[in-house]
């Protein structure tokens, strides 16, 4: 049970998304170089199909975060392609990107949830930059919250959550647009079991949904708990798993 005496599992599939509506995402030789001189990707090449569920491994610092900022468009590559559903992001320019991200849900490392706006208004907030009316935004994200059994911290300020009530609330907002990519940044980082396993249940629903679902974990348990490729990297490298088809 979780949040308002709903039975979590019990409730239907909150994201109302379609297999063919999600995105292949393909990077050839992407580089990433902070100043003045630090490569944190370094010719990294790889393939995600639409659909799929990959988990993005490696040793702290061997650039997962980088990489998912890469793919919300949040920074840009220093060097080589990345392109998602056909679009190479270097050439959308600005509203392209805000295009694009409106198709992307991210769930941060450290969840990002404005302290100063509740829960309802956290989640909705992404909706209503997507263009709906504050009133069909709230309601969007309160049926939402209800449906992940997060209805009883809608009025609630983050800083008031615990760090899995956070970690949820984080995977609500990035939810509310129904994305076709889904990328979660160490998602159960830090948490409990019981509060991890609810947070794999929320990717799970999500990916049956039909989103194509990345997320960067060293958690072993993560990587146990659900089927996915692992691509790993180590300083900024891709070592396993990039999924780039077999040479003709
Ligand atoms: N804005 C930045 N400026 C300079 N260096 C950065 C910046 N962001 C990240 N780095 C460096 O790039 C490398 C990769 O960082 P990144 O955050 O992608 O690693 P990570 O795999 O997500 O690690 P963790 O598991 O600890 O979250 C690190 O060495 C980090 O110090
Ligand atoms: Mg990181």
């Amino acid at each position: 049970m979780i949040g308002g005496g709903t039975d979590f599992k019990s409730v239907p599939l909150p994201v109302r998304l379609c297999y063919d509506r999600a995105q292949v995402i393909r990077l050839y030789h992407v580089s990433k170089v902070y100043p003045p001189r630090f490569a944190a990707l370094n010719d990294v090449s790889l393939h995600v199909q639409p659909g799929e569920f990959v988990f993005l491994t490696g040793p702290s610092g061997a650039g997962k975060t980088t990489l998912l900022r890469l793919l919300l468009g949040a920074d840009a590559a220093s060097a080589g392609q990345i392109v998602i559903g056909g679009r190479n992001l270097a050439r959308l320019g600005r509203q392209g990107i805000t295009r694009l991200r409106r198709s992307t849900g991210m769930v941060f490392q450290d969840s990002k949830l404005l302290p100063g706006l509740t829960v309802l208004d956290n989640v909705a907030l992404p909706a209503e930059a997507a263009g709906a009316s504050p009133r069909d935004a709230r309601s969007k994200a309160f049926a939402l919250l209800r449906d992940l059994g997060l209805k009883d911290l809608v009025r609630r300020a983050p800083p008031s959550l615990s760090g899995g009530e956070q970690q949820r609330v984080a995977f609500a907002r990035a939810l509310v647009n129904d994305p076709r990519l889904l990328l979660a940044d160490e998602p159960t980082g830090n948490l409990d079991e019981e509060s991890a396993a609810r947070i794999v249940e929320l990717m799970r629903r999500a990916h049956q949904g039909g989103a194509t679902v990345v997320v960067a974990t060293h958690d072993p348990a993560l990587l146990r708990s659900l089927p996915g490729r692992e691509i790993a990297l180590r300083t900024g490298r891709v070592v396993a798993g990039d999924g780039a088809p077999p040479p003709e």
